[in-house]
């Protein structure tokens, strides 16, 4: 049986590890990621920008508003497929592994123009 006084030193050490504070418990540093916030637009027929630069290893956030109906933000390749409704941001994150271009389509049939919604990830 444990001691209350053992018990809490322990609990004592515990928090101490959790605050980070006390070297001697070899916290590992979770490595900064430069991570990138990007707005994107998405309105009847356009997706801007077309162009979407990020660098490969970046932790990318992108905010996609859209000023008129709802759309789609799709990135088949990166497994990427979400709606985008007025009024509220989507927020898409994700980390751009590999170099590249990754086509961005409409996945919302939002009006006549809805096929010319597009453009692309580039990562370098
Ligand atoms: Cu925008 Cu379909």
């Amino acid at each position: 049986m444990v001691s209350a006084s053992r018990r809490i030193s322990l609990l004592i050490l515990t928090l101490v590890c959790f605050s980070g504070t006390w070297s001697g418990c070899r916290r590992e540093e979770t490595p900064k990621q430069p991570s990138v916030h990007l707005n994107v637009v998405m309105k009847k027929y356009a997706v801007e920008p077309a162009e979407i630069r990020v660098k490969q290893g970046d932790l990318v956030m992108l905010h996609v508003t859209t000023p008129d109906v709802q759309h789609g933000f799709e990135v088949t390749e990166l497994g990427i497929n979400e709606p985008v409704n007025p009024g509220k941001a989507a927020v898409i994150s994700f980390k751009a592994e590999k170099k590249g271009e990754f086509p961005v389509v409409c996945s919302i049939i939002c009006g006549a123009g809805h096929d010319d919604m597009t453009g692309k990830i580039i990562v370098e």
